[in-house]
């Protein structure tokens, strides 16, 4: 196999997150060039410039325009030669009580935490199907296995995202394409005020929110080779939160 073939390129959404830039320093590390995407391009390029990575490319994208996405994935392709792993990870979060929730507000968070990974996976598709050990994987929540308060908008969009992926992964087995999730409990990034991460730490029955890194691992092995057999699962980064009941 020739080195141009054996490497493995990587789209990742939300780049520009907490979560995000773990991703894309982690699969780095591993020798996968990324094409790293966020609506806020300018902050996006800047930790690109600053990185003085060449083999991580900033692309301007709204994931829930499906022109931009095939714009970026072009661009993606174009820059590395192909697209083999796609990382939905974009996502935006609010909390609100059911009655004063809008319709319209509850719409944008479905936009762009499921219909966004929608389009994301139907325009990276072609790809895929070329590329070596070709893998999506979807960052979920652990708002999407419990019922928390105040989250119709989020947690229902969590819930939408995860049935999505479960859709795709048996849809592409035959395909040899895996799908996986990731589903982090609380995470220190800029998503959760400070007040919130206070709060959300003093009850993990860890002690402590997760760093970035710590579900940048999760994802990193999910796209790795270590697992190659690995499609469907819904891989859970929390600390224990999900076992607490109440
Ligand atoms: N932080 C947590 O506690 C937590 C817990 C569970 C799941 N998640 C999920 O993890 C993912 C990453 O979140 P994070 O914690 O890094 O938060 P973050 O706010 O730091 O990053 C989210 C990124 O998504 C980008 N984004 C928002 N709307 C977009 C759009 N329309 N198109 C493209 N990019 C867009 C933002 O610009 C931002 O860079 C999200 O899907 C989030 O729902 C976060």
């Amino acid at each position: 196999m020739g080195e141009a073939q054996a490497r493995r390129v990587a789209l990742v959404s939300g780049a520009a997150g907490g979560q995000g830039w773990a991703i894309v320093r982690r699969l780095r590390a591993d020798g996968i060039a990324v094409a790293a995407c966020d609506i806020r391009a300018d902050e996006l390029a800047a930790s690109v410039a600053e990185s003085g990575d060449p083999d991580i490319v900033p692309l301007a994208l709204d994931v829930t325009s499906q022109e931009q996405w095939a714009a970026a994935i072009d661009a993606a392709v174009g820059r590395f030669g192909g697209l083999g792993v796609l990382v939905n990870n974009a996502g935006v979060l609010h909390r609100r009580p059911l009655e004063s929730e809008t319709a319209e507000e509850f719409e944008r968070l479905w936009r762009i935490n499921c219909l966004g990974a929608f389009h994301g996976m139907r325009a990276a598709l072609p790809h895929l199907r070329v590329a070596t050990d070709p893998v999506i994987v979807n960052t979920c929540s652990t708002g999407a296995i419990r019922p928390f308060p105040n989250h119709a908008a989020y947690g229902s969009s969590k819930w939408a995202l995860r049935g999505l992926t479960q859709v795709a992964a048996a849809e592409l087995a035959p395909h040899r394409i895996r799908v996986n999730a990731v589903f982090p409990g609380p995470v220190a990034t800029p998503m959760l005020t400070e007040e919130i991460q206070q709060r959300l730490a003093s009850s993990s029955p860890w002690g402590r929110l997760a760093d970035p890194a710590e579900i940048a691992d999760a994802v990193a092995f999910l796209i790795s080779e270590r697992a190659s057999f690995v499609t469907g699962v819904e891989f859970t980064v929390d600390g224990g939160q999900s076992l607490q009941i109440g």
